[in-house]
């Protein structure tokens, strides 16, 4: 099967970018699972019904938060009649909604999302390494699992790689999100599971990271609060990892994929 992970959509300029160019990617890659980390699609902070159900209906089979997940508040209540959106699975024990979905995909395969935070550089969770454990020995590849996707949102670059080793054989991917500039260290690892330590952002690059520039420029330099965070608006590039999955639910091939916006572009020779 062919898996398309999509990076953190970031306000208007990335659902745009989502909405117009997911459906014909879906049908030109044939992808069979498309799974996209909307922390920051409402207006780069959290998600609403309407846009989980926007980016569902442009083609996600699954949608993954992060840091930002309870940023609009009502999505503490529509988690719960949302079964394919899945926040972090190392929130304190009776945080609404679910660490982790097993999801019917576009081919009848059922694929295991698993979502989690970091702890370094980020706030206060509970161990990611032992809340993906539980999950991963629930759902196993091969037996309950089709394909497993962990989405480690996380800062550190050392702590996603420490993921990827220990579920590596295990799991599909173990893909980094957050940090929204994508790294290219995209590979399978040794034991078959594919792997980057950040996908990047669905989002306008001509910005920082995914912020119009000037509050970011003016904040660092005279370090006083003032403006705000406002997404910047210009065309979004669509960043995301193609993974092949084989039959054994690991992993054998994988491709970057960078499209629109300011970004070079590359991915789309994979058809
Ligand atoms: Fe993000
Ligand atoms: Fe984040």
């Amino acid at each position: 099967m062919r898996l398309l992970f999509l990076g953190d959509v970031v306000g208007k300029a990335g659902r745009t970018a989502v909405t117009e160019k997911l459906p014909g990617l879906v049908a030109d890659l044939k992808l069979d699972c498309v799974v996209i980390n909307g922390e920051n699609s409402a207006h780069g902070f959290g998600i609403t019904e309407a846009i989980y159900q926007e980016l569902l209906d442009a083609g996600a089979d699954c949608v993954t938060l992060g840091n930002h997940s309870w940023d609009q508040r009502e999505a503490l209540v529509f988690i719960d009649r949302a079964p394919r959106l899945v926040r972090p699975v190392n929130y304190p024990a009776g945080t609404p909604g679910r660490g982790a979905a097993l999801v019917e995909a576009k081919n009848g395969a059922q694929v295991l999302v698993v979502n989690v935070m970091g702890r370094v550089f980020m706030d206060a969770m509970d161990d990611p390494f032992a809340a993906v454990e539980r999950e991963v020995e629930a759902a196993p590849l091969g037996r309950v699992a089709d394909a497993i996707v962990v989405d480690i949102h996380a800062e550190a670059t050392s702590e996603k790689q420490v993921m990827g080793h220990l579920l590596d054989g295990r799991v599909s991917l173990v893909i980094g999100t957050h940090t929204h500039v994508p790294t290219a260290d995209h590979h399978v690892l040794a034991g078959g599971t594919a792997y980057q330590s950040d996908v990047g952002m669905c989002g306008d690059y001509d910005s920082v990271i995914g912020m119009d520039k000037a509050e970011p420029l003016r904040r660092m330099r005279e370090k006083t609060p003032g403006g705000k965070f406002e997404p910047a608006g210009g065309q979004a590039t669509l960043t995301g990892l193609i993974v092949e999955i084989g039959a054994n639910g690991l992993a054998t091939a994988v491709t970057p994929l960078r499209v629109g916006g300011v970004l070079e572009q590359t991915g789309l020779g994979r058809a």
